[in-house]
């Protein structure tokens, strides 16, 4: 794909910029840039462009607007130590999307043209990328169903469109541990459905549950398995580690039915280099509740590109609550964390080929 550049002639201020940058919050505020594409079935993918953000114009009878025929993604660029710019794993985003758009009957976009579009917005905005600490530039890649019409079938038209938006702590304040609720009615994915695939309506699925997480003073909702009600999946909007006092790390296996997450991925390679056992298996909810109470679950976290990696504090249910440790940021969790920020930051060599240098 050949992407058309068409700069902006009114980019937003550099002391406007600079106020965003130094107190981002999350997702509020883009850049001066986006690119888009258009595909169709007989052109295939045509019409790229990087160009100016700005609001689109659909047609109120787009099927996205109906039917939620879309697929997006998240990744960040990271501000490195001698000023530069680095993208983290986006190649792996490029796939994700690619499984996520065939899981929607979406078209593919060539995993080549998702990335050079990721780098040719960062390239573009590179003086969007805060360098404040923990912060950085997320990524919005998005596709969406474009067709006007109202009959339910696949789509025959889709836009690609990449946003960027500087972010600071996805959990505001200084590291603590976020509290979760145990959804008991609500479940977010079943076997056989899209929990696999980055797609809005699993989260517009997963909203009622998390309203009656926070209606019970907690952070996050954590979901269990469709079938049993007994497997622990994943968070609203992150995958889940359990750290057991052998020095075990557990996460639920990839089912079909939870997210396979980057940073899951990322923590699982290094905590093996750090010389822990990961075992990637079905857990039982029980095995936590029981394990926080008896002492052999000694810390959880949560971990995904916005949060990083975050301790999870209490577990809580109608009625009850578990809580692995002291409730404190566990010994593992912060090594961990520390570990992959240090790759994210560049301040550790990137041993893995995980960062792409852009600038
Ligand atoms: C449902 C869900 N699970 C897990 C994750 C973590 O995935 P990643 O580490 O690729 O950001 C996310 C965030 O993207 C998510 O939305």
């Amino acid at each position: 794909m050949k992407f058309e550049v068409q700069p902006t002639g009114t980019p937003v201020d550099a002391e406007v910029r600079g106020e965003v940058l130094a107190n981002p919050a999350f997702g509020r505020v883009f850049t001066d840039h986006m690119v888009s594409a258009q595909w169709n079935r007989e052109k295939g993918w045509h019409d790229a462009r990087l160009e100016p953000y700005a609001p689109l114009t659909i047609d109120p009878a787009s099927v996205v607007l109906h039917y939620g025929q879309e697929v997006f993604e998240g990744l960040k660029a990271y501000r490195q130590p001698d000023g530069g710019v680095a993208l983290f794993r986006p190649e792996r985003n490029a796939a994700r999307m690619a499984g996520s758009c065939a899981r929607l009957a979406l078209p593919a976009l060539p995993e080549a043209d998702f990335v050079e579009a990721c780098e040719l917005l960062v390239r573009t905005d590179s003086a969007w990328v805060p360098s404040g600490e923990g912060s950085s530039l997320y990524l919005r890649p998005f596709m969406f169903a474009d067709e006007v019409g109202l009959g339910v079938r696949p789509t025959d038209s889709a836009r690609f469109l990449l946003i960027a938006s500087p972010a600071g702590n996805y959990f505001s304040g200084p590291l603590r541990p976020v509290s979760l609720w145990l959804s008991q009615e609500f479940v977010r994915a079943a076997p056989g459905g899209t929990g696999a695939a980055k797609t809005g309506g699993n989260y517009a699925a997963s909203l009622v549950a998390q309203q009656e997480a926070i209606m019970n003073g907690c952070d996050q909702v954590v979901f269990l398995d469709a079938v049993e009600r007994r497997w622990v999946e994943e968070l609203g909007g992150m995958n889940l580690f359990l750290v057991q006092d052998d020095g075990t790390l557990v996460t639920p296996a990839l089912t079909g039915t939870i997210l396979d997450g980057i940073t899951r991925d990322s923590v699982i390679t290094l905590a093996r280099e750090l010389g822990y056992t990961v075992e990637e298996r079905r857990v039982d909810v029980d095995e936590w509740r029981k394990g926080a109470s008896d002492g052999s679950v000694v810390e959880a976290f949560a971990c995904g590109t916005a949060a990083v990696i975050t301790p999870i504090g209490a577990l809580r249910w109608p009625g009850g609550e578990a809580v692995a440790g002291d409730g404190q940021p566990g010994a593992v969790t912060t090594q961990l964390r520390q570990a992959l920020l240090d790759i994210q930051y560049g301040r550790t060599p990137d041993t893995h080929g995980w960062l792409r240098r852009l600038v």
